[in-house]
């Protein structure tokens, strides 16, 4: 969480800063601040509790012209969101500032061992250590001199964290560095840039270098960026990486929210991910870096992934398992990294992360390739830490998902592990090329069925009432479309704000059915596949005791039409692909209501996007 800006060259730093922060804010928006060197070598800092919207009012008002800054949105860790614990945190003289994204896990010690020798702490955070080492370390051994002074400093570390210093002794110069926590640079005429993510640099460069952990960087306003390794020699050619991002594929472009903008986007986001992908011989995944009897090998998978990313995953079990007949074990990351964990040496673990920065799942992916697991990832971000750590990276090309809820990338990431499904199922020869081709052209009729479902958001916008003045609903699915229940659920929760607990359906009697009472919505996912009468059984038993039942349902389900009290309908599909366009119908009904309700959708409270804390 937490996102970070630095740049320092001929332009106003404060310009950049904001526009990068604006960017960044899906990191965290409990508070934002910037320091900027004045012309006179002054640190002039500017910060604030809320959201980069009003930091900019603030530094309107203070006019700041200086060249060179660095500047932090915060998601609250150590200390409640204030304007006090807002970043930039500085040292005693008030020279040195920091930003800093992560946890410093032993600041408790370090604060107790700065204090007696006589530094002052101004905040409740963590980060406030930083500033003070650096001072002890800029005028003692190091000497003035800032690359020196950063590494002493995360010498006494312990956690995670990209951090970037800039100095007022020292105009014209910034340090950064990155240690578990995502961090790039950039080199320019202009001068010289670093962000938590390349989506700010999009915006100024086409290239950005990335820095390995434990890299430091110094950046100088002639736009020059030196990288210096772990042992401080430096690193000659640093890892560039182009950005094929387009810098306006981060703005509204006319839509009034960014969530709402990306539910629109999945049809496209899709058929760039199938684009090319059936070749003569199957399913072209070359990124997967494995051979054919390396596939036909692989008798266990894990799946590991958070939040939204996690409903993929057990997306992804039902399609390996039902097409490739390989055993899967889909694990939360933050529960699984303190497990016991089996493997053999054809163990196969699927990292799917959006962002590829989850600290939990990166952790997760680290102990199985320590144990000699191939990882391969799904991701969205290029140049994610996920893709750079694992042996293989899928990205799904969905574009820059800027609202906290995910959408697109659920969607593409779905379609992403049925190709990977359909990948390993022709490789182990549990599935004919004829099969696998004709899967694959179904999948091919997903965007035109998604479009289809947005063409009829009036249904979902007919139920909102039911849902706007809830406290609670819940949501029932059986085997893929429990996990359509577990993601819309999720989504009412997290921008909607109603309590929404998701259950297989046929579990609701050991327990959820006492919730039901007159008038109590129950959103049932009953699309005609092999299970549909079972759900239908449990509609039943809502219905009889007085819930006003939400049906998600097959075009022309006569049945289901005269159960429900309202049907939000999705076109015939196969029912291991249905889970990709029914969950469409979920996303535009959590966001129609928390839009009745005058929430910002994109970013719902205590939230971030990016979860780079443990
Ligand atoms: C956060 C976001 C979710 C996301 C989850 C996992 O909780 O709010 O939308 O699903 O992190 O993120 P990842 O980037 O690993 O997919």
């Amino acid at each position: 969480m937490c996102g970070i800006v630095g740049y320092t060259g001929s332009k106003r730093a404060v310009d950049y800063l904001l526009d990068g922060l604006a960017t960044l804010e899906y990191r965290g928006y409990d508070s934002a601040g910037v320091a900027v060197l004045s012309p006179d070598d002054h640190l002039h800092i500017v910060k604030c509790q809320g959201r980069v919207a009003a930091l900019r009012e603030r530094c309107n008002a203070a006019n700041l012209t200086g060249t060179t800054g660095i500047g932090h949105t915060r998601w609250a860790t150590h200390g409640a969101p204030s304007d006090r614990n807002a970043h930039p945190h500085t040292d005693c003289s008030g020279r040195i500032a920091a930003v800093h994204n992560g946890i410093i896990e032993n600041f408790e010690d370090l604060r107790a061992q700065l204090r007696l020798a006589g530094h002052e702490f101004k905040s409740d955070t963590d980060t406030e250590v930083i500033p003070h080492l650096f001072e002890d370390a800029y005028k003692g051994p190091a000497q003035g001199d800032m690359v020196r002074a950063l590494r002493n400093t995360v010498a006494r570390l312990e956690g995670s964290w990209s951090i970037a210093v800039t100095c007022a002794d020292r105009p014209g110069e910034l340090v950064v560095t990155r240690h578990g926590s995502p961090l790039v640079v950039a080199s320019t005429p202009e001068g010289a840039y670093a962000a938590s993510d390349v989506m700010p640099l999009a915006a100024v460069t086409s290239h950005v270098l990335q820095l390995d952990d434990d890299d430091i960087a110094l950046l100088k306003a002639d736009g020059s960026v030196t990288v210096y390794d772990a042992g401080g020699d430096l690193v000659r050619e640093p890892k560039g990486l182009d950005i094929d991002w387009d810098a306006s594929a981060a703005t509204l472009g006319g839509y009034s929210d960014f969530m709402g903008k990306e539910i629109s986007e999945q049809p496209e986001a899709i058929e760039r991910l199938l684009k090319d992908r059936l070749g003569e011989h199957g399913i072209e995944m070359d990124e997967l870096n494995l051979t054919n009897s390396q596939l036909a090998a692989i008798d266990r998978i894990y799946v590991v992934a958070c939040g939204t990313s996690y409903h993929v995953g057990l997306i992804a079990r039902k399609l390996i398992e039902h097409w490739a007949k390989v055993s899967v074990s889909v694990e939360y990351a933050s529960e699984f990294n303190y497990s016991d964990v089996l493997v053999t040496q054809n163990t196969l673990c699927i990292i799917i992360t959006q962002s590829g920065e989850t600290a939990d799942t990166l952790s997760a992916a680290r102990r199985l390739k320590g144990m000699g697991c191939r990882v391969f990832a799904i991701t969205n971000v290029l140049g994610s830490s996920a893709a750079r750590e694992a042996d293989g990276a899928l990205y799904i090309q969905a574009g820059p998902e800027i609202a906290v809820a995910s959408t697109k990338a659920y969607t593409a990431q779905m379609v992403a592990a049925a190709l990977v499904a359909l990948r390993l199922a022709l490789a182990n020869g549990q599935m004919t090329q004829a099969e696998v081709e004709k899967v694959f052209h179904q999948l091919e009729t997903v965007p035109d069925a998604i479009r289809e479902v947005l063409n009829r958001s009036w249904q979902d916008k007919q139920v909102v009432p039911i849902f706007r003045d809830a406290p609670s609903a819940l949501y029932l699915g059986r085997g893929t479309s429990s996990t359509t229940a577990y993601e819309g659920a999720l989504k009412m929760k997290e921008i909607a704000y109603v309590h929404a607990e998701a259950y297989p359906a046929g579990e609701m009697k050991h327990g959820p059915i006492a919730l039901i009472q007159p008038g109590y919505p129950v959103v049932a996912v009953v699309p005609s596949d092999h299970v549909h009468d079972k759900t239908v059984s449990n509609v039943m038993e809502s219905k009889a005791r007085g819930a006003k039942v939400i049906a998600v349902a097959t075009d022309g389900d006569e049945q289901v039409a005269n159960l429900a009290d309202h049907v939000l309908w999705v076109p015939q599909m196969d029912e291991y692909l249905v889970p990709i366009v029914a969950v469409v119908h979920l996303q535009v009904l959590a966001r129609y209501v928390a839009k009745a309700k005058g929430l910002d959708v994109d970013k719902p409270r205590n939230l971030a996007k990016s979860v780079t804390v443990e």
